[in-house]
């Protein structure tokens, strides 16, 4: 396990070939094992492949040239993180009204399955990366509004999968859990 764990890297170049169903459906079961606050099963997922990955694209180009009006290098480049990425699965949690703990909860679960499904990625040969920040369109709310989510869910990953165009072999660099722990 802890060489699973230490070789699991965020991966974000992925070489032009899609991600078969069966390998997508192996991810989504990994997912619905992870741990959760009273059994509420608080995630949803939004597969997009071909056109809705397309509507995507859309919908983050015009966050970009919103967001940067004068910087179109780092629109394209941005951009490249999207369309060079055959699958794209918005994860999302449930929220539960007038319950903050059970929203965090929920978060909390939603994160779990997130890591379960990254770690079966690069199992089935599939590399990944967990994305939030702009393009990830996660602290945003064009990407909700393109996959229909409730407003009873909030986004919690933008999980970019492909085949892997990268190896990354420097080894992982972590603070020592000694540094990290006070022993009570
Ligand atoms: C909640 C969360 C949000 C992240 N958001 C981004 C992101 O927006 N863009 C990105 O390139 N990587 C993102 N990452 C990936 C991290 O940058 C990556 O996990 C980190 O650099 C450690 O590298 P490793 O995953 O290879 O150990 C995110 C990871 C997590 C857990």
């Amino acid at each position: 396990m802890l060489e699973a764990l230490k070789k699991r890297r965020a991966i974000r170049q992925f070489v032009d070939r899609e991600v078969e169903r069966e390998k997508i459906e192996l991810l989504l079961e990994a997912a619905t094992y992870a741990p959760n606050d009273r059994m509420r099963e608080p995630w949803h997922f939004y597969v997009m492949q071909g056109d809705s990955l397309k509507g995507y694209e859309k919908v983050a180009l015009e966050f970009l040239e919103k967001r940067f009006p004068t910087k179109p290098h780092l629109v394209e480049s941005s951009m490249k993180a999207i369309t060079n990425t055959p699958l794209i699965i918005a994860v999302t949690s449930a929220m539960v009204e007038g319950d903050e703990g059970a929203t965090k909860d929920n978060l909390f679960a939603v994160s779990s399955a997130i890591m379960s499904i990254w770690l079966m990625a690069e199992q089935l040969g599939l590399g990944m990366v967990w994305r939030t920040r702009g393009v990830g369109l996660v602290h945003d709310t064009a990407l909700h509004t393109y996959i229909g989510a409730s407003h009873q869910e909030q986004l919690v990953g933008t999980l970019c999968i492909g085949y892997p165009a990268e190896e990354i072999t420097t080894p992982k660099k972590r603070t020592p859990f000694s540094e990290k722990t006070t022993w009570l």
